[in-house]
């Protein structure tokens, strides 16, 4: 990876060790293979962390494999991430806000691997859509969501589309939900998220068992789902409805 000339972050690079390899790998890592990891350690977190992690999973094209991880060292120089490209990693410093995560990204894949702009102007449209969807109001959410989606940005399509399946739901388009739901688990089908919104929708349409095998998808890819309010919330609704389904059959 050609580290020499970054000067947008205001650190030195610094090297660091090679992530462990999986044991025999069935494939070769593709050549270009990037994964970026934001430490989100105490002193990470307090700088922004977090929010850069989440800047980034809505920002990175599908190649890119985005994870959380701990202390990369230099604390209080953060928020740090190690990124590496084929193998070659280095960590940058002070990445503190969307638009230098933005111009990370950039930086690690090229100005044609990515469009910071259309990116950004994405990310800006989703949150701002799912602050309207949290009031309540989902016609204006799902407005800024199609827009977002007409911007072509690079990466955080499948954020999109299921936030937009959240709104289309809220506004009673239940198959414009179960579109927008798997068009999410499509283009990411990791992403745990859209397999419960795709089970929203199925269970919208009183489609029990299929909204239960979606949500146990959910719970495969990420089993912390199950104690979470929201989980237990969708679980017991579906239980009843199964149980009454069972005593009318
Ligand atoms: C997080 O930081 C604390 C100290 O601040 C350290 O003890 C701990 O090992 C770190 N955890 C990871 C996963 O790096
Ligand atoms: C519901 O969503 C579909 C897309 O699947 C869209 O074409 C349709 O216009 C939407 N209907 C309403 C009433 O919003």
């Amino acid at each position: 990876m050609a580290v020499a000339g970054v000067t947008a972050f205001c650190c030195p690079l610094v090297s660091v060790r090679r992530p462990a390899r999986r044991r025999r790998p069935t494939t070769p890592r593709a050549s270009g293979s990037v994964e970026i990891r934001v430490c989100t350690n105490r002193t990470c977190a307090r700088q922004g962390g977090r929010e850069v992690l989440a800047a980034l999973e809505g920002l990175a094209p599908p190649r890119v494999d985005v994870a959380s991880c701990g202390c990369l060292g230099r604390c209080g120089a953060g928020p740090n991430i190690a990124a590496s490209v084929s193998g070659s990693a280095a960590v940058f410093g002070h990445v503190g806000t969307a638009a230098r995560a933005a111009q990370l990204l950039e930086h690690l894949l090229g100005g044609s691997g990515f469009d910071a702009a259309a990116g950004l102007a994405a990310l800006a449209a989703r949150e701002k859509a799912e602050a309207a969807l949290e009031k309540g109001d989902a016609t204006a959410a799902e407005a800024l969501l199609t827009e977002a989606i007409g911007m072509n940005a690079c990466g955080g399509l499948h954020l999109l589309y299921r936030s937009r399946s959240n709104a289309r739901l809220s506004m009673g388009n239940i198959t414009g939900a179960l579109a927008d739901a798997e068009e999410a688990t499509k283009i990411a089908p990791k992403f745990p998220q859209a397999h419960l919104s795709r089970g929203d929708a199925l269970f919208a349409m009183e489609e029990y068992r299929h909204a239960e095998n979606s949500y146990a998808d959910a719970l495969d890819l990420d089993p912390s789902i199950r104690r979470t309010k929201s989980f237990r919330a969708r679980v017991q609704k579906l239980r009843e409805k199964l149980v009454s389904a069972d005593n009318s059959s």
